[in-house]
């Protein structure tokens, strides 16, 4: 059911812990581990990476579009749509520069691109990854690896694709929310003034 308040800069901070605190126990499908833990454990290893915090945040809300039926329904009207990770960067895109939403939006045709150009790359995939690669049009050919290219973040969303694929880990402890939490905050505000 979604939920029947607007989301504006003032307040998508709020709801993405909401968000955490509501369906983070979620499992993460066909994983060894709860949509919270995927996607700290990906913001944790962008961090360890030494990532700006514009890639930390991207890897910690990359897969937020999986939570739709949570979104608000002048969201979903406002044309957010039913592919994750195209609902995700839709709905985060009035809040975040491009660098936090591009790896978002791209995080499936990035799978798509490391499987075509990276032979070792397929090997480490999860059996769910492997799965959904066929659904998702399997690897990219030429023309689409050339197309990729042209992205100009698209060498960010590779980054964030390798953090994505490590934070599947059960026995991993990782930080909360929390830690991230003045990140977010300051990357709105930032963008909102850089947006005015
Ligand atoms: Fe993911």
């Amino acid at each position: 059911m979604s939920q029947q308040v607007s989301i504006n800069k003032d307040n998508i901070v709020d709801f993405i812990q909401g968000l955490f605190e509501r369906r983070g126990d979620d499992w993460y499908m066909g994983e060894p581990v709860t949509m919270a833990q995927h996607m700290l454990q990906s913001a944790y290893f962008a961090e360890k990476a030494g990532a700006d915090d514009e890639l930390v945040v991207s890897a910690l809300l990359h897969d937020i579009g999986h939570y739709t039926s949570e979104f608000p329904e002048d969201c979903l009207q406002n044309g957010v749509d039913n592919d994750h990770e195209n609902a995700g960067a839709d709905f985060l895109a009035p809040y975040f520069s491009a660098r936090v939403i591009d790896p978002i939006r791209m995080h499936v045709a990035t799978k798509r691109y490391l499987c075509a150009t990276n032979p070792s790359y397929y090997k480490v995939l999860s059996d769910a990854s492997k799965q959904s690669l066929e659904v998702q049009g399997g690897p990219m050919d030429e023309a689409e690896v050339a197309e990729f290219e042209q992205e100009p973040n698209y060498k960010d969303a590779v980054r964030v694709r390798h953090w994505d694929e490590a934070g599947k880990d059960p026995e991993l402890n990782v930080p909360s929310l929390d830690h991230y939490v003045p990140k977010i905050r300051q990357l709105v505000e930032q963008h909102s003034r850089e947006s005015s």
